[in-house]
């Protein structure tokens, strides 16, 4: 295993975007930014200097960090952030993991464009458990706003309503030649006719489920969140924020035609949502196109559920010892019902509120609304044994139970608590959450993500979970290992986890809105009695709060 050193200057730059140029906060001048490449058991270190204007955090999405939680990057959780001018050597240590995961902003909704492609191949000597591509290219899906960033960010949480919607999407930083102006802004893919690509789809937008496709192409799906998974074929693909997708492409169509491949929004809930399609190329290298339009790939439409939950239970672990065998947790120690709820709070004075009945816009998770400090960190006050920071009584069990996706469910429920509270967790426990997503005051789907740890998504369903009948069902065979597994609108899902990293690790959806309106909580996972199983030591360099 070998030890690589990046530097990230964190800094703004012009970027031009459907006719118009801003400043955006980029890595190194670039948009995306830089792709990291390693080696499954690597270190890389990345020397992040913050030459912006305000404050920072770096996150390696889907790294477990193993007894490293210093450099995990969630601000006020794992760390203070980068200030203006300071810098932070982070070392990310890669155990487990084998095929595409990604990095990103962790601070506010800095991460719309500060997010690149982290690259993690087999250990040499090993190779992928499907015949040696010819080439390979990652494809990142993201969105455009016109508008600032951070303006974005404090106005949703001043007036609590829903945030404007993305002005375009984007595959590699790019809208495609469907916008206005976007023509030079449309990511290229040259293929030789007959060989066979593999394609690392990474979704970093952060409002939308997307649905990908390749015009007259079938994707052959071989992994997500850097853990293989039986291949299959599929014409589309339901990617959710906080989710990689490697597949194959075979370049085995008409090569004098060009194909466009394009991603759009999955929206379950009736709120506003960006009903734009952005597209890349495909084409055959070797012949020049036909002065035909490109084929139009086939994509479901916006509102098509079964199609997204259809596409991710579809997803298998590969389950072969030599590259992933399957180790679900069959004994649990600590069983979890989390319900993941929209909430409203009452207005605070002077704002108008765009929430339902002049109330700000919530979200909870067993009821609690996750207030992030903002003077400490969780992590260095558990270490040090710093009073006052957070709590360690998140509730276990919603206190009221009710039938969570019934369609007109009091009002009384709406509102939620607020704290900072974690769940404790006996190293090595064995872990198991339900997710219920509730229907107070809109279903929706959520992305859960959890950092620290990749889980095996055992079961999920719709409806309310069924304590005695649903278990029953769970896959234990061969479940998927994610890092983040979107819960389906009004419906349930299971995953299932060791506790064998010890730390402070974040757990949230990964839509921004949900996050930064409360649905977030953090494990700590206490030590274990060898000094092997024990969280290293801080670095010298911890940014100071
Ligand atoms: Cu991809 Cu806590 O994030
Ligand atoms: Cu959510």
């Amino acid at each position: 295993a070998s030890v690589r050193r990046h530097a990230f200057v964190v800094k703004e730059a012009p970027y031009t975007r459907l006719c118009s140029t801003k400043n955006i906060l980029t890595v190194n001048g670039q948009f995306p930014g830089p792709t990291l490449y390693a080696r499954k058991g690597d270190t890389i270190i990345v020397d992040v200097h913050n030459k912006g204007n305000r404050n920072i955090t770096i996150h390696w999405h889907g790294v477990k960090q193993p007894r490293n939680p210093w450099s995990d990057g969630p601000e006020y959780i794992t760390q203070c952030p980068i200030q203006p001018g300071a810098k932070f050597s982070q070392k990310i240590i890669l155990s487990t993991e084998e095929g595409t995961l990604w990095w990103h902003a962790h601070s506010e909704w800095d991460r719309a464009t500060v997010y690149g492609a982290l690259v993690v191949y087999p250990k040499k000597g090993t190779h992928y458990p499907f015949s040696k591509p010819h080439a390979e290219f990652p494809l990142i899906l993201g969105e455009w706003w016109k508008e600032d960033i951070e303006k974005l960010y404090t106005e949703s949480l001043k007036f609590g309503g829903d945030p404007n919607i993305s002005d375009a999407l984007t595959i590699n930083g790019q809208p495609g030649d469907l916008y206005p102006c976007s023509k030079p802004d449309t990511f290229k893919l040259m293929v030789e006719h007959g060989k066979t690509y593999l394609l690392r789809l990474i979704n970093s937008g952060i409002q939308d489920i997307l649905f990908f496709s390749i015009a007259n192409h079938s994707l052959t799906i071989v992994g997500s969140d850097a853990s293989y998974t039986k291949p299959f074929v599929t014409n589309y693909i339901a990617i959710s924020p906080g989710q990689t997708i490697d597949f194959l492409l075979t370049a085995d169509q008409d090569p004098d035609h060009h194909y466009y491949m394009g991603a759009k929004v999955y929206a379950a809930a009736p709120n506003p949502f960006d009903n734009t399609t952005t597209t890349a190329l495909l084409h055959y290298g070797n012949f020049t196109p036909s002065n035909c339009p490109p084929f139009s790939p086939y994509l479901p439409p916006y509102n098509d559920t079964n199609s997204s939950v259809s596409f991710t239970g579809r997803l298998r672990s590969l389950a072969d010892d030599s590259h992933s065998a399957v180790d679900v947790p069959l004994n649990i120690t600590d069983s979890l019902f989390f319900t993941l709820s929209i909430n409203t709070f009452p207005c605070h004075q002077n704002d108008s509120c765009q929430g339902p009945n002049g109330s700000r816009l919530a979200a909870s998770v067993n009821n609690v609304s996750f207030v992030t400090p903002t003077v400490k960190n969780i992590l260095q006050a558990y270490y040090y044994h710093a009073n006052g920071v957070f709590g360690d009584r998140f509730p276990d069990f919603p206190e009221t139970v009710f039938d969570f996706t019934a369609a007109d469910l009091p009002l009384y429920l709406e509102t939620p608590k607020s704290g900072t509270e974690v769940k404790v967790l006996e190293y090595n426990s064995t872990v198991e959450i339900v997710f219920q997503g509730t229907n107070l005051v809109a279903g929706d789907y959520h992305p859960m993500h959890l950092h620290g740890y990749s889980f095996y998504v055992v079961g999920w369903g719709f409806g309310n979970f069924d304590k005695d009948k649903d278990p029953l069902n769970y896959n234990l065979v061969d479940p998927p290992l994610q890092n983040t597994i979107a819960v389906p609108i009004n419906g349930w899902t299971t995953v299932r986890f060791k506790a064998g990293n010890p730390g402070v690790w974040f757990m949230h959806c990964h839509l921004d809105r949900h996050m930064s309106w409360g649905m977030t909580m953090a494990f700590i996972v206490k030590n274990g009695k060898s000094p092997d199983d024990q969280i290293l030591p801080p670095p010298p360099d911890m940014p100071p709060c």
